[in-house]
């Protein structure tokens, strides 16, 4: 495992990227974003929730009065985008189902649309919610990739990774230590532990890590609907650096396989092999899940602690409770506050009629506060006992791979500062990444002590 001056060190040249087509560019953001704007923007100015949760940047931020809006009518109501749930019981439901999928049917869409998709369609500029990504596609194909990675994640493989993980955790605050004062411990902490950890399991040469993360923090905003042309522009370009970063990467391990989860997959044999397009829309998954969301975990935890400080000093004293803390937090501040599904059967959802093609907006962090399930939900308490109940990592077959990994992170990422920095204190304004669907904190101020 390397240390992280070696991953903050000396950086390589650029990779050269396929350059940006702009004809494509412009269409493919219209299809995906520009159109689903116009709606939102409508939705936002009628007082749609949906509108106003993915269009007005306060209610982003500080989404949960809006949720408890939507809870007041109704398990589930109708939005700008479809339906929309806040009710645990109700996104269970869907998450579980098989009457629910994440595919669409692109048969039954416009001509237009269909011929923007087709036009626009393009590897290097495939993010991780456009298929062949698992995330986004319905069995038989689903089942196919989740196969093939859940093996490097069973609760064997995922508890052998725990010396990795605190190593890292280790060196990270060895470095931090040495710096002492006030640091932004997002960047400096959070964020470089989930990616060198997914690093290592990829197979990933530690001088291309920095880079990841430059690239990961403008390709999430891809999971959003309705991005303004400009950041989809910074987004597309850091997907085609990123395409250019795994072809180079999957030729490396085909000619010099390691141990690593990359170098199976590449090498699969004839009836199991990914197409390079799979082989791309999984490892990029693999790759932009592994650290895109536990960032957030780890800085919405260390916020919440700040807050209530009795709990920190409680788990200093009794750390064999971070367990049941890290539930908490995802729990109270998901990391992942959306998800959608597409109606496959016809029937009826939270007492409504659904028809087949309907899309339904999963608002997991509202799940997640449902009074239903959660007594008293708005108190952040880190010895509640069905905190696990939560739905911060999906349920159903799309459940989260990485889920053991994240936990594991999120407890010895969390144990570790606090064991080392006892009397670390938020002393500075805590700044939100400006995303819909993942939430967390893109600046922590912190001083150490
Ligand atoms: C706190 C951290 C994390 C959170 C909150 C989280 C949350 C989620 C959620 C909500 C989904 C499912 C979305 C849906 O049903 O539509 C998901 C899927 C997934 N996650 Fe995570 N995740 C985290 C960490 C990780 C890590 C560390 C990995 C590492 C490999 C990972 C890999 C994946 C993959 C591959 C999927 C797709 C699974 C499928 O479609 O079958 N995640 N995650």
């Amino acid at each position: 495992m390397s240390t992280p001056t070696a991953v903050l060190g000396s950086r390589p040249p650029a990779l050269l990227a396929p350059a940006l087509r702009p004809a494509r560019t412009v269409v493919r953001w219209a299809v995906r974003h520009g159109l689903p704007a116009i709606y939102l923007q409508g939705g936002a100015r009628r007082g749609d929730p949906v509108g106003l949760l993915l269009r007005d940047r306060s209610v982003r931020e500080e989404p949960y009065a809006l949720y408890e809006e939507l809870r007041a009518r109704g398990p589930v109501s109708a939005g700008s985008l479809g339906l929309v749930t806040p009710s645990h019981a109700v996104a269970s439901e869907i998450l579980r189902s098989d009457r629910f999928g994440v595919g669409w049917d692109r048969s039954a869409a416009p001509w237009l649309i269909r011929w923007a998709l087709a036009f626009g369609d393009e590897l290097d500029a495939t993010g991780v919610a456009e298929p062949p990504s698992m995330l986004v596609v319905d069995p038989p194909d689903h089942t196919r990739f989740r196969r093939l990675v859940s093996r490097a994640f069973t609760p064997r493989a995922t508890a052998a990774f725990e010396p990795v993980v605190q190593r890292t955790a280790d060196s990270l605050l060895d470095a931090l230590e040495l710096r002492g004062g006030q640091v932004d411990l997002v960047q400096s902490y959070a964020a470089q532990l989930p990616v060198l950890v997914i690093a290592e399991l990829l197979g990933v040469p530690t001088d291309r890590r920095t880079d990841f993360l430059r690239w990961g923090a403008a390709a999430a905003a891809t999971l959003d609907p309705g991005l303004p042309f400009a950041r989809y522009v910074a987004a597309e370009r850091a997907l085609r650096a990123m395409h250019a970063f795994l072809r180079e990467h999957f030729e490396r391990l085909r000619r010099n396989p390691g141990e690593d989860l990359v170098s199976r997959l590449v090498g699969l044999s004839d009836d199991e092999a990914l197409t390079e397009r799979e082989l791309h829309a999984t490892v990029m998954l693999l790759l932009g899940a592994g650290f895109e969301t536990t960032v957030n975990l780890l800085g919405n935890g260390v916020v919440l602690l700040d807050a209530h400080r009795e709990q920190w000093d409680a788990l200093r004293a009794a750390p064999s409770g971070w367990d049941g803390a890290v539930e908490e937090i995802l729990r109270y501040d998901s990391p992942v506050q959306i998800t959608g599904r597409t109606v496959k059967e016809a029937g009826t959802l939270g007492g409504r009629e659904i028809r087949p093609g309907a899309r339904v907006t999963v608002l997991l962090g509202a799940a997640n506060r449902d009074p239903e399930v959660f007594e008293d939900p708005a108190r952040f308490d880190v010895g509640r006992v069905n905190a696990r109940d939560h739905l911060a990592f999906s349920a159903g077959i799309h459940y989260c791979v990485g889920a053991g990994l994240a936990r594991l992170e999120g407890v010895v990422g969390l144990r570790a500062l606090s064991e080392r920095f006892p009397g670390l204190r938020v002393t500075g304004r805590p700044v939100r990444r400006d995303l819909q669907t993942l939430r967390g904190f893109e600046h922590l101020p912190v001083t150490l002590r």
